[in-house]
């Protein structure tokens, strides 16, 4: 096949899948790259022919893709055009993510040529409760760039493009016990009368109302001027604000972190197929 172009679509409040997408997206080494940014609002272009590389990137919330990217991408639309499916998760589970992203885009004209799950830094992930710190590492973004030359062969190598079968990309399994661990934490949170829902808090001696969480968050959640508060009806908890604040000012105030800090300490690498 001759592929003339690679565009990342993207959507990545905390910037890691946008690390992945690009990695992969260099190592295919076409001249010709784009990257269409759905973190902030619904792109107006996003038409692919049959000759362009599309490499798409989104995080997994709750084991599915964040629900928001799907409604960002909704207009996605392919003609028979190669597509690289990559999730990204914060090293405790993606669960149906995969899949679900497979179904998505072969409903809007694409066909999947490769696919993969990367790991990225929690965004409930702090010093106090760190989970996957610091990932995708450089380790996973050299894994990104190998897999793109070898996605790049591939398609050069084919006549026509050949959709996968994204069952046969394997998730890294957890641990017995922390996994049953996990469950009854959840269960147990579920079951309580008032469940401590996750939401940002933010310290005012801290904030220095400079307004940068205003431009961080993808929902529009914090208004220009009213930097203390967070419209909890439209913020996703993505975290954006939180890890992006100069003054450490904004914390996600969550009962999980502690429980997914210690029950997914184990680094899983990245799983990849074509
Ligand atoms: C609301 C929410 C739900 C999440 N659910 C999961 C999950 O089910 N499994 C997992 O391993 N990581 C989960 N994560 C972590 C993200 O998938 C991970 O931090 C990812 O790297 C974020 O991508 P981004 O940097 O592109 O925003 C969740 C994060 C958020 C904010």
């Amino acid at each position: 096949m001759n592929i003339t172009s690679v565009t990342s679509v993207l959507f990545s409040p905390t910037g890691t899948s946008r690390k992945v997408a690009m990695a992969v997206a260099d190592g295919c080494g076409y001249h010709n790259s784009c990257v269409v940014d759905a973190t902030y609002n619904t792109p107006s272009d996003m038409c692919y022919k049959e000759h362009e590389l599309v490499v798409v990137a989104v995080p997994v919330y709750g084991g599915k893709v964040a629900p928001l990217a799907l409604q960002r991408l909704d207009a996605m639309r392919g003609d028979n055009t190669p597509i690289v499916l990559i999730v990204v998760y914060g090293n405790r589970a993606y669960e149906e993510a995969v899949a679900q992203l497979d179904v998505f885009v072969r409903s809007r004209g694409f066909v999947t040529v490769a696919a993969a799950a990367f790991v990225g830094e929690h965004s409930y992930s702090t010093a106090r409760y760190p989970i996957a710190v610091g990932r995708p590492d450089a380790a996973d973004l050299a894994d990104a760039r190998a897999w793109g030359r070898d996605i790049a062969a591939k398609l050069a190598r084919i006549e026509s493009t050949q959709s996968i079968d994204v069952a046969s990309l394997k998730e890294p399994r957890n641990p017995l016990f922390s996994k049953l661990r996990f469950i009854l934490f959840v269960l147990k949170q579920r079951r309580k009368k008032s469940v401590a829902k996750p939401m940002v808090v933010v310290d005012a001696d801290k904030c220095k109302l400079c307004g940068k969480c205003v431009k961080l968050c993808p929902t529009g959640a914090i208004a220009t001027g009213d930097y203390l508060h967070t419209d909890t009806s439209r913020c996703i908890k993505c975290c954006a604000c939180v890890k992006g604040c100069p003054a450490k000012a904004r914390t996600l105030d969550t009962p999980y972190a502690p429980v997914l800090s210690q029950c997914f300490k184990d680094r899983k690498s990245p799983t990849t197929i074509l």
